[in-house]
């Protein structure tokens, strides 16, 4: 088996080569002057089962992805697993108004077509693996959350959105901490507004976990209530953190600590999700 990693992966690719006991590939990714993107893989791939690793969280990481798997078509592999931990477009699943493109449905199509399997971590909305042809597996984040969560001493689990409060549910247990929800209602794409509810937050080291942290409206205004009803501390984790541009900056106002899994490589990133990616591709094999 080989590991290769694209350029929005590096680090979680060579975690994941380390988990999975396998060499990590060298990979060459450059821009020509016109942004034209060049990879080339300088490795013997005959008759290897082939792990591929891209977060898709630009237009140009998908373009990278698709010469990735074209160039590793270009050997005679045994298999090819394309892993793209954070996958863009998710949150486009369905025509939300005539005319529309269904951007996750597009995308996948363009993907699936040059890999074997592909496997996903917390995507958005379950709705796109129906979108898949071939094998798709979306791998939880969670329980890794999870053991970061209880490491920093976490005494309730908050969901922002009634929608998310399965994935807080499986961290709550794992931690062995309360659960509880807020009620969010999206204005637009980057206003948020959280219906005032009363929590049993008081004194207490809550922490907000949600899939995805773009603007950081969500949290802010979580983390505002909670702090407002005597919340001690604010931990803020995502598995897949975006942030757009000051978000961060303004999540650092209301939150203690902010937390994001690699599928997005970044300054928060302190948890891997490489061991439960080793243990899906160990399982597919
Ligand atoms: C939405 O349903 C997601 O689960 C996240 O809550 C959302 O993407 C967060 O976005 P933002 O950080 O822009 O509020």
């Amino acid at each position: 088996m080989k590991v290769l990693g694209g350029s929005a992966s590096p680090l979680l690719s060579q975690r994941l080569a380390k988990e999975l006991g396998a060499p990590l590939g060298k990979v060459e990714t450059k821009h020509f002057p016109d942004g034209e993107c060049y990879v080339r893989i300088h490795d013997d791939l005959e008759r290897e089962d082939v792990v591929l690793v891209q977060s898709t969280r630009t237009d140009a990481d998908i373009i990278e992805l698709l010469l990735l798997q074209d160039a590793v078509h270009e050997s005679r592999i045994r298999s090819l697993i394309t892993a793209v931990p954070y996958f863009g477009y998710a949150r486009q699943d369905k025509l939300f108004n005539k005319g529309e493109s269904i951007s996750s449905r597009a995308v996948i199509r363009a993907l699936q077509a040059h890999t074997d399997a592909l496997l996903m971590v917390d995507v958005h909305n379950l709705l796109v693996l129906t979108y898949f042809d071939i094998p798709v597996e979306n791998i939880s984040g969670m329980l890794q959350i999870a053991n970061h969560l209880k490491e920093a001493g976490a005494e309730m689990v908050l969901s922002p959105d009634e929608g998310s409060i399965s994935r807080a549910r499986i961290v709550a247990q794992n931690v062995g901490a309360s659960v509880d929800y807020l009620e969010k209602t999206r204005i637009d794409g980057s206003t948020v507004k959280i219906a005032t509810k009363v929590l049993d937050v008081s004194r207490k080291r809550v922490a907000i976990v949600d899939d995805i942290i773009a603007t950081g409206g969500t949290i802010f205004e979580a983390a505002k209530q909670l702090k407002a009803q005597g919340a001690r501390e604010i931990i803020a984790a995502c598995t897949h953190g975006l942030y757009a541009a000051g978000a961060l900056q303004k999540l650092e106002q209301v939150c203690d600590h902010i937390v994001s899994t690699d599928t997005i490589e970044c300054e928060t990133s302190a948890i891997s999700i490489a061991p439960e990616l080793a243990k899906a591709i160990q399982n597919y094999k």
